[in-house]
């Protein structure tokens, strides 16, 4: 009996322990989100030295051959994402020296507001990353009621007839075209959002909307991929053609594009509750992930010719991991909910290995980005908007382990 009792002991061990290595390995991927933030806080504050303390420049970007960054001013479309990196960083550390200067590079995008800079949908990136975060954070007045001006000022290129933003005014001279929206211009909806329920004007929550649904309705193929640029008549609002401007043809699957479209709709479905657009986001999401590499880090345009030798884009990835975490919470499917959630990790995981993070090669956090390959500029760089969206995705992920 007794000898009976400890065989069948043995055997529930045996199975307990293969049904827990079996668990471990789907959960293999696991970061330790605690380390990779303490690796982004050392990398910043070796940021803020290489630019010292009364530079009034930001880091953009830094070319493979350099450790350091190429700088911009506030008046670039990358400029929200430093400071945005900052209040990360302030978040996850407590610390007033990274609040102080968070608080510095958010002041100096104030210059957007001139009536003299015109601007274009890139506001969104600019205003959200610097002085929302800023407010969210400390809930310094002054942050909203620039901000909430910064969402007036983009909110003047919303065309009724088209039902969407116009992304690059300058381009209908350039390129002939009457009213363009790009894919990009998903991530700015949020400041729309984010200012409607902030004490804005309300109108700005369904200009968001609308930009959604048309953009849903025109910018994705049949088998939802994505256009980067749709281009509509401005006289009857009928949408013209898809095209490009930083994929590799009219047709392809440029990557960021498509991560641009999957944080977007996302945020989407968070702000209106509209189970269209978790729907549609799922869908955007489930043709992203099919096509990826082993290393969940996509080549920086699905059809690039070249693929296996093409470059990589990192900060796609670094945005879509923060965009399907967020997902994965909104789910209600468990099932759903769990598959973007791993694919995030994995993500995440393959970002934070050593052939993506720059170390102490460089003081970014990330390698590997590809920023306009067409145009030759940025191809296999570290990149502030890779940076900004890791810094949130792990912020995100602890968030969520930890509960
Ligand atoms: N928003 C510009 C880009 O993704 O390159």
């Amino acid at each position: 009996m007794k000898r009976k009792t400890i065989i069948a002991t043995g055997c529930i061990i045996a199975f307990l322990g293969i049904v827990s290595c079996s668990v471990h390995t789907e959960t293999c991927q696991e970061i330790d989100a605690n380390k990779m933030l303490k690796y982004c806080d050392t990398q910043i504050r070796q940021t803020l030295s290489q630019l010292g303390n009364d530079s009034c420049l930001l880091p953009r970007s830094i070319p493979n051959d350099s450790q350091k960054w190429g700088t911009i001013n506030a008046y670039d479309w990358t400029s929200g994402f430093w400071p945005g990196i900052l209040w990360y960083d302030y978040q996850n550390t407590g610390d007033e020296f990274i609040k102080s200067q968070a608080s510095r590079y958010t002041e100096y995008l104030t210059v957007l507001l001139q009536p003299e800079h015109q601007g274009d949908h890139d506001l969104g990136f600019q205003f959200l990353c610097s002085f929302v975060n800023g407010y969210r954070l400390t809930g310094n007045d002054a942050y909203k009621k620039i901000a909430l001006a910064g969402a007036d000022k983009l909110a003047r290129f919303y065309h009724p007839k088209v039902g969407t933003i116009c992304s690059w005014a300058h381009m209908r001279e350039k390129m002939g075209w009457p009213h363009n929206t790009i894919m990009d211009n998903m991530m700015n909806l949020e400041l729309l959002f984010w200012a409607a329920k902030n004490g804005g004007n309300k109108a700005y929550y369904d200009m968001a909307e609308s930009h959604a649904r048309v953009t849903m309705e025109h910018q994705f193929r049949k088998d939802y991929t994505s256009y980067h640029v749709a281009i509509y008549d401005t006289v009857n609002g009928n949408f013209i053609k898809g095209v490009t401007n930083q994929g590799c043809s009219d047709e392809s699957f440029w990557a960021r594009g498509q991560a641009w479209a999957i944080y977007g709709y996302t945020m989407v479905y968070r702000e209106t509750g509209d189970k269209t657009f978790l729907d549609f986001a799922e869908k955007i999401t489930d043709v992203y992930l099919e096509r990826l590499p082993a290393d969940y880090i996509p080549y920086w345009d699905f059809d690039a010719p070249g693929i296996p030798h093409e470059p990589k884009d990192a900060s796609a990835a670094a945005i879509v991991a923060s965009g399907l975490l967020e997902l994965s919470q909104l789910e209600n499917d468990p099932q759903k909910s769990k598959t973007y959630f791993m694919a995030a990790e994995k993500m995440l995981a393959s970002l934070s290995s050593e052939s993506y993070k720059s170390g102490d090669n460089k003081p970014a956090f990330l390698l590997h980005s590809t920023g306009n390959y067409p145009a030759g500029y940025e191809i296999d760089a570290a990149i502030n908007y890779a940076d900004y969206y890791y810094i949130e995705a792990l912020t995100r992920y602890k968030k969520i382990t930890s509960n």
